[in-house]
């Protein structure tokens, strides 16, 4: 059942080439430059009008949810909220009839998202649902949505799941931008082309990246705390790569933007201390070099994720990870697979239940 792997949370990781492609097929096709998404359409006129989109959800898939805001407000220029599902259920958030709410949740069986959406709906709001799980709660719910097509998840720490909702996401707001013409044909085509070349480029990352992320793994199994930083798009990734390693290593591990490091977390850098930076080349490049300098000059030891072919960054980093270049809004989807894999490895090697961590249940249906 584990098709020949150790764990199911490797062979999760190694299904993506094929589960962010059923994601992507039958939507995105980049000859004709088109995007087909019904659920899309169902709420068109709500989605042009919105005052804005707010983005509901817990955890891993509240971090596909701050990539969202990102790519949302910058291709679509539509003012966009992203919520704990638990925090909103509780605080009497202001919703009318005008707001789109987009709920992401692998299982559509989570009890404060769940909740959230109830209430939001009561008061009008128009419920968009992401999810993994055909015919769960929040699917049942929701008002129009998308599937994700990533399969069945058994790993307990997500890992095909979350990039298969990046992959709809995407799908999502460059055809909110079209319809609304905020991105010119140009842009269009070009992450329309880049997103269709993820399954062959993650692909490419697992077979050319695996074997030395395992050594990198080795290398820092035994740190007592990580941190993990990223700037613009790449932020949400440097969170989803801190709560994996936590999820599957139980190393204390936090994530922020690379530039909020001077205002607290660079207090713990010393010779100890790893920090993983999301760094691959986009409009911050410049900006991140420096922050990575800025750690090395405290005797940090730096692992970071970069673009083939950056040399600055492999010559300042002590350790590196490899993924093609494509155009910065999508590099996120490609970023995060070393850094599944890093975690991964790291629990393994500390002997732990990568598939199920203490603690955890693959679904929260209770408070
Ligand atoms: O099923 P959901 O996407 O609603 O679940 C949300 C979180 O419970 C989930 O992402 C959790 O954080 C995972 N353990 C992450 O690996």
């Amino acid at each position: 059942e584990k098709g020949g792997y150790d764990h199911f949370m490797l062979k999760e990781i190694f299904e993506q080439p094929q589960t962010i492609f059923d994601s992507l097929r039958g939507r995105l096709d980049a000859e004709q430059q088109h995007i087909t998404l019904s659920g899309v359409d169902k709420i068109k006129d709500k989605l042009m009008e919105a005052n804005r989109i707010i983005i509901v959800a817990c955890g891993t898939s509240w971090h596909a949810g701050l990539l969202a805001e990102y790519v949302i407000e910058e291709l679509c220029r539509i003012n966009v909220e992203v919520e704990y599902a638990s925090e909103f259920r509780y605080r009497n958030p202001i919703i009318t009839d005008k707001d789109v709410i987009i709920a992401i949740s692998q299982s559509g069986e989570t009890a404060d998202t769940l909740v959230a959406l109830e209430n939001a709906k009561k008061q009008g709001a128009t419920i968009f649902g992401l999810v993994n799980v055909v015919g769960s709660s929040i699917a049942r719910l929701s008002d129009a949505g998308a599937y994700t097509h990533a399969g069945p998840e058994i790993g307990v720490a997500s890992t095909k799941a979350f990039t298969a909702q990046l992959a709809v996401l995407y799908l999502i707001a460059l055809k909110v931008a079209r319809d609304k013409q905020t991105i010119d044909q140009t842009l269009f085509n070009k992450l329309l082309a880049d997103l269709a070349k993820v399954p062959q480029f993650v692909h490419d990352i697992l077979e050319e990246q695996d074997a030395a992320i395992k050594a990198v793994a080795l290398k820092y199994a035994d740190a007592r705390d990580f941190l993990y930083l990223g700037r613009g798009f790449n932020f949400p990734i440097a969170l989803e790569g801190a709560l994996k390693l936590k999820e599957i290593s139980y190393i204390h591990a936090e994530g922020y933007p690379a530039a909020e490091m001077k205002h607290g977390p660079i207090a713990l850098v010393d010779e100890n201390l790893p920090v993983v930076f999301v760094a691959t080349k986009d409009s911050y490049h410049e900006k991140i070099v420096s922050n990575i300098q800025e750690i090395k000059a405290r005797k940090g030891k730096v692992i970071a994720v970069i673009s083939q072919g950056d040399n600055i960054v492999a010559g300042l980093a002590d350790d590196v990870m490899v993924v093609p270049q494509v155009h910065e809004v999508i590099a996120p989807l490609l970023s995060v697979v070393p850094l599944q894999l890093l975690s991964y490895y790291i629990g393994v090697h500390r002997g732990l239940d990568v598939d199920k961590p203490r603690n955890l249940a693959k679904s929260v249906t209770v408070e």
